[in-house]
């Protein structure tokens, strides 16, 4: 662990609703009034066992519901970033999905402001990098993807991508195509949660149909080797995601996790939390945990580290400043 530990990584994908620890969720409820269904953190984490995706989704946005003021975004975010950089991450990409709050009629301003004022004081803080990529929710239509883009114009210039989450099965990305044309003409820089539980197509669909520059999990692309091949020979990243995979019985074991045939046939697959309390585990406790169950070793492990900057949406000079920390560090603990 303690090579991984000090080990300078990126992290790509996390929602930053999903970092709400149980405690810090029991501590909002009450500096807002709101009870929560559950008795204790306890009676909390004992329900952090999923079936998949969707029995997963109704809990995480029951815990979203103590997320109310701005200080609830501002201190959520800053805890994130606080335990990121302490795990090694020096860039971190950001997911958080505005519907979720907009339903309850939470202004954009607060939502973004809170996580837009954490980011900047992180950076002050610990130096972390962090970006943010908001994320339009595929179980609801086209329509409202468009609208939650206009509401995000005002903040356009503090928002680096725009990416698609929640409930995969049955909402394929092509339902978004005109919705990633539109942010693409935007500007932002454009990923999507594909091939998590939904087919290898989908991950195609996201390409082809919608114009993504990285896929999120793609785990379902080893069915498809023709696929894999592709993804290897364009350069599209993979941000996948070991313990969340687990926890949603998505994959039944790490010890056959594809991450390893992925490497071995050239894809640039990277290594992320998801929603860290919920699924047993940080950035580092993934890295373990293919270290563990793959018998991964330093160079391996470092070539993830480096995947996770090349495949950021950072500037090239700063991909280059954290490629010359990872090979330090590979020079300093061998
Ligand atoms: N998949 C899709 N949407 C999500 C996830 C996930 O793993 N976590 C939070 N929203
Ligand atoms: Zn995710």
């Amino acid at each position: 662990m303690s090579f991984i530990a000090a080990l300078p990584k990126a992290e790509l994908h996390v929602h930053l609703e999903g970092t709400l620890e149980p405690d810090e969720m029991f501590r909002l409820a009450a500096r807002n009034g709101i009870t929560l269904p559950w008795e204790s953190t306890d009676a909390l984490r004992a329900l952090y066992s999923f079936t998949g995706l969707e029995h997963f989704l109704p809990l995480y946005f029951e815990g979203c519901k103590v997320l109310c003021r701005r200080e609830d975004y501002y201190d959520l975010t800053a805890a994130y970033l606080r335990r990121a950089a302490s795990e090694g991450v020096r860039r971190a990409e950001m997911f958080f999905g505005p519907q979720t709050f907009l339903d309850r009629d939470i202004p954009t301003a607060d939502q973004l402001g809170g996580i837009l004022d954490a980011i900047a004081d992180a950076r002050t803080d610990s130096g972390i990098d962090g970006a943010l990529i908001v994320t339009a929710q595929r179980h609801r239509t086209e329509a409202a993807a468009l609208e939650l883009l206009e509401a995000l114009r005002p903040f356009r210039d503090s928002i680096l991508g725009i990416g698609l989450g929640s409930a995969e099965a049955g909402n394929p990305p092509s339902k978004f195509a005109r919705f990633f044309a539109a942010a693409r003409d935007e500007g932002y820089r454009l990923t999507c949660h594909a091939g998590e539980e939904g087919p290898p197509s989908y991950i195609r669909e996201a390409l082809d149909l919608c114009g993504v520059e990285r896929i999120d999990h793609g785990y379902t692309a080893a069915q498809d080797p023709d696929l894999v091949a592709r993804l290897a020979d364009d350069g599209v990243p993979l941000t996948m995601c070991p313990l969340s995979n687990l926890r949603l019985q998505v994959t039944a074991d790490l010890s056959t996790y594809p991450i390893a045939e992925f490497m071995k046939a050239g894809v640039l697959v990277t290594v992320n939390s998801d929603d860290p309390p919920y699924f047993g585990g940080y950035v580092n406790d993934n890295y373990a945990a293919l270290q563990q169950h793959l018998g991964l070793g330093p160079q391996e492990l470092a070539a993830l580290a480096r995947n996770s900057f090349l495949g950021s949406f950072a500037d090239r000079s700063e991909i280059d400043r954290a490629l010359a920390a990872v090979a330090e560090h590979e020079a300093t603990a061998s």
